[in-house]
């Protein structure tokens, strides 16, 4: 019984101060990338046309931060889309459901 309080805090504090964590809600950043984001790029699973990377495979292939500088700016054909801080950790906290 105390042991096993003890393995849980010790999960929550490994949990709770894990760095690299994105902290965007993945609902939210579901939307955004089929609003934003499907007309080109597959959002939700692995295949991909030769051009444009699908998000499972970013998901896979890509640090949150690889993600996160690269989603800072605009990219493609798509300079008229420029997503917030909030918008980037959403959409990031999406990809990596898909992994
Ligand atoms: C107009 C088409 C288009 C739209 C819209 C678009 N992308 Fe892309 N995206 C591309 C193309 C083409 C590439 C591959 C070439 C490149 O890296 O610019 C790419 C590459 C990427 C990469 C890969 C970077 C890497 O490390 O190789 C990421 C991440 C990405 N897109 C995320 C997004 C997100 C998130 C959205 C929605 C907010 C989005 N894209 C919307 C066309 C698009």
């Amino acid at each position: 019984m105390l042991k096993s309080l003890a393995v849980g805090l010790a999960l929550g504090a490994a949990l709770a101060t894990s760095p690299a964590m994105a902290q965007g809600d993945v609902k939210t950043g579901e939307t955004v990338a089929r609003t934003w984001c499907s007309p080109c790029h597959n959002t939700n699973g692995r295949g991909a046309s030769d051009v444009v990377p699908s998000f499972g495979y970013l998901a896979a292939e890509r640090s949150e931060r690889e993600l996160r500088a690269f989603l800072t700016n605009p990219h493609g054909a798509m300079p008229n889309i420029q997503l917030s801080r909030q918008q980037i950790e959403d959409v990031i906290s999406y990809m990596e459901t898909l992994k």
